[in-house]
């Protein structure tokens, strides 16, 4: 299977993605595609080898359709079997995704379905939550709503800032999402619950 990797920033989940496709996965990066040219998972993925391509979001206003048909157009020559959002900020229209649905993935920094959107951190801490974690789905068109295919819990400790839960979630996520990716690059459709039951 070929992945392509979509990312905003500095692109932490695309490096243990990428890290975790060694010659016994059947998946194989092909692609890491961002939304900003200045993105810092650009370089990593180029000093893995991995081939890039950016298409800015910025000129296309609101356009959506037409930053999507760019994105198609920057992703179509690498021919990815599917696709992983990975710290991908921007919301995706019902029209791309259909195009990609069932082949589609994302990971989001929050129980689902608790906490779609952003700032699921903070919202937690505020809604005085035990737990927080993170969630791996397929992408439907409806925003951080689609299939569960895994999810890793941690604790939210008294004292915790956002800052201190995001760390501790995006520990979880470096191990969830490459444990889905097995999965699910091999037609496993079994959920990942993390940490896993003892015993
Ligand atoms: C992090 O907040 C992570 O929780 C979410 O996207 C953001 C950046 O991730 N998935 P990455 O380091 O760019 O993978």
């Amino acid at each position: 299977k070929r992945v392509a990797i979509l990312i905003s920033g500095g692109g932490s989940n695309m490096v243990a993605l990428a890290r975790s496709m060694t010659r016994d996965h059947p998946a194989r990066p092909c692609l890491v595609l961002a939304n900003d040219p200045t993105a810092g998972g650009l370089t990593k993925a180029a000093e893995m080898g991995i081939p890039t391509a950016a298409v800015d979001h910025r000129p296309f206003g609101k356009d959506r359709a037409a930053f999507e048909a760019a994105l198609t157009e920057a992703i179509t020559p690498h021919a990815p079997d599917m696709l992983c959002l990975a710290g991908f900020m921007r919301v995706l229209t019902e029209g791309f995704v259909s195009q990609w649905q069932g082949r589609m993935l994302n990971i989001h920094p929050s129980l689902l379905p608790n906490y779609r959107g952003l700032h699921t951190h903070a919202r937690a801490i505020e809604a005085g939550d035990a737990e927080a974690g993170c969630t791996v789905h397929e992408v439907t068109p409806a925003l951080d709503d689609g299939p569960i295919l895994g999810q890793a819990r941690v604790p939210i400790l008294p004292g915790d800032t956002p800052g201190d839960l995001a760390a501790r979630v995006l520990e979880q996520e470096h191990l969830l999402y490459p444990a889905v990716l097995r999965r699910f690059a091999a037609g496993d459709r079994r959920p990942v619950f993390l940490p896993e039951p003892a015993g």
